[in-house]
């Protein structure tokens, strides 16, 4: 059942599936994971702190500080699963920190060039999460938010639907992951976090620009604080 606010599945998803993370967002997005990722690193360049708002395992963390060897980089999760196994993975990469908190809580006392949170958008409220990023980004600085949404083609929604259908099936094979295949779907139909987020950023005085990737079914929202 979707409960009425989506961070309540936050818990349910991600407390148990730390382990099989990696692979399974691999294999279920058919390697699109990675081009998503690619393309939130098509936006970075020069900067020097970059923020990674539920960093999770720390996939897109990892590859920030291979595009930015120089740069200070921040993982922020609200699950300490997930964060545990970021750090185990990334031990090596030494100027990669880890923070456990809220990102609609979030009291870092420093600001950012850069914040990205790739999977994040749809659990949060968007007033909340871009004040908090507003808070923690400097002047120029970039907010870029990546998330599944539901394709508006509706030849696109069939295969889309069907998909999670099959996702359901193995669920009963992948006990951990089968209440995320159950809700999940759920969930990315009925957010609207493109619009949200959208309409908030440029009431805060962002710049913004969207880009709609793979059919659809997923989105980045790029906003720039103006200086
Ligand atoms: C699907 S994972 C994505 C991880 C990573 N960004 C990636 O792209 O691989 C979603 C992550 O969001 C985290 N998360 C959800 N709500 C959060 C919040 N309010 N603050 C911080 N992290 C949150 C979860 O703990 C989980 O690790």
């Amino acid at each position: 059942m979707i409960k009425e606010n989506p961070k309540d599945l936050v818990p349910i998803f991600f407390n148990n599936t730390f382990n099989s993370y990696d692979r399974i967002v691999n294999y279920t997005t058919f390697g699109k994971d990675s081009f998503w990722k690619h393309k939130i690193l098509e936006q970075l360049s020069t900067e020097k702190t970059v923020l990674d708002l539920a960093c999770g395992t720390g996939i897109l963390t990892k590859q920030i500080a291979e595009k930015l060897p120089y740069a200070e980089i921040t993982g922020v999760d609200i699950t300490k699963n997930y964060l545990e196994k970021a750090k185990e993975k990334l031990i090596s990469f030494q100027k990669i920190s880890f923070v456990n908190q809220d990102a609609e809580k979030l009291n870092l006392g420093k600001k950012f060039d850069c914040i990205t949170a790739s999977y994040l958008p749809k659990y949060c409220i968007s007033d909340i999460l871009i004040k908090n990023c507003i808070d923690h980004l400097n002047e120029g600085g970039k907010i870029i938010l990546h998330d599944f949404t539901y394709p508006k083609n509706k030849f696109i929604q069939k295969l889309w639907n069907f998909y999670f259908k099959v996702l359901f099936l193995a669920g009963f094979f992948i006990p951990n992951w089968k209440q995320v295949f159950v809700d999940l779907p759920k969930l990315i139909r009925t957010t609207n976090w493109v619009i949200e987020y959208e309409d908030t950023m440029k009431k805060c005085g962002l710049k913004t620009y969207t880009q709609d990737l793979t059919y659809g079914s997923s989105t980045i929202i790029v906003g720039t604080k103006i200086i």
